[in-house]
């Protein structure tokens, strides 16, 4: 993928400074505007629904846990359902192409995400639906989980963290060689790998898998 070929939808245009990328104005929780984004955006044949929005919950009982999910659900659930809803079909008439959905290795697991992590798992169940109902159409449906990554979202967190270029290039090549998941971090891996045991991740996460 060139980037001279891509299309960033971002909430303030004005903001991007990558030679080559065109912005389009957009914002995930606004129907309209991701319908004319789709109108305006014809030839799309890869969409990456990245836009993803959370913080650090004190506790699961914390009283701004539901607060914090209405929030967030609307970007990072009902965002990416708007966004695939509204591109299926332009992918769809561009000859198949393929939705990446950011996902999170907190798909699994939740300590002190309780919000954001519920977000995930709702996310990552539409994302496995919207699959297996676009197969017929040859679009091809990536999820990326992956744990704490460098990013503006994570500053101020005191975890290790995954370079977002790896993360990038890991699901870039994941998406070439057809696949429908991909796991870009040894922590997610691990985690992934723990579901079929007997002390599955989310039962009693390894204190270095915990936010600090
Ligand atoms: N960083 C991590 O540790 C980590 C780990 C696992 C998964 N993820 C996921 O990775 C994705 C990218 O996050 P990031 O780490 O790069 O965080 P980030 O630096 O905070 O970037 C989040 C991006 O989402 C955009 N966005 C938020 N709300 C939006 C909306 N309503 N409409 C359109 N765009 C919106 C933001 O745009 P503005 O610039 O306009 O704010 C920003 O570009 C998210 O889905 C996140 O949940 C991150």
């Amino acid at each position: 993928m060139r980037i001279e070929d891509s299309v960033a939808f971002v909430r303030n245009p004005d903001a991007v400074d990558l030679p080559g990328m065109i912005p389009v104005k957009f914002d995930v929780t606004d129907p309209a505007a991701v319908s004319a984004a789709a109108r305006r955006c014809s030839d799309v044949t890869l969409l990456i629904n990245n836009a993803g929005i959370g913080r650090v919950d004190a506790s699961a009982l914390d009283p701004a846990v539901i607060d914090n999910a209405r929030e967030f659900f609307e970007t990072n659930f009902y965002g990416i359902i708007r966004a695939s809803q509204a591109f299926a079909p332009v992918l769809s008439r561009n000859g198949g192409g393929a939705i990446v959905n950011v996902l999170s290795d907190v798909t699994w697991f939740a300590p002190m995400l309780t919000a954001y992590a519920a977000t995930k798992s709702a996310a990552w169940s539409f994302t496995n639906a919207l699959r297996i109902d676009v197969r017929d159409r040859g679009i091809q449906v990536l999820a990326l989980h992956v744990g704490f990554v460098d990013t503006a979202l994570t500053r101020g967190l005191d975890v290790q963290k995954s370079d977002p270029q790896q993360v990038a290039a890991r699901t870039l090549d994941a998406l070439e060689q057809g696949q429908e998941e991909v796991r870009a971090d040894e922590q997610t891996e691990a985690l992934k790998r723990s579901l079929s045991t007997e002390q599955p991740c989310y039962l009693n996460p390894p204190v270095g898998m915990r936010a600090s």
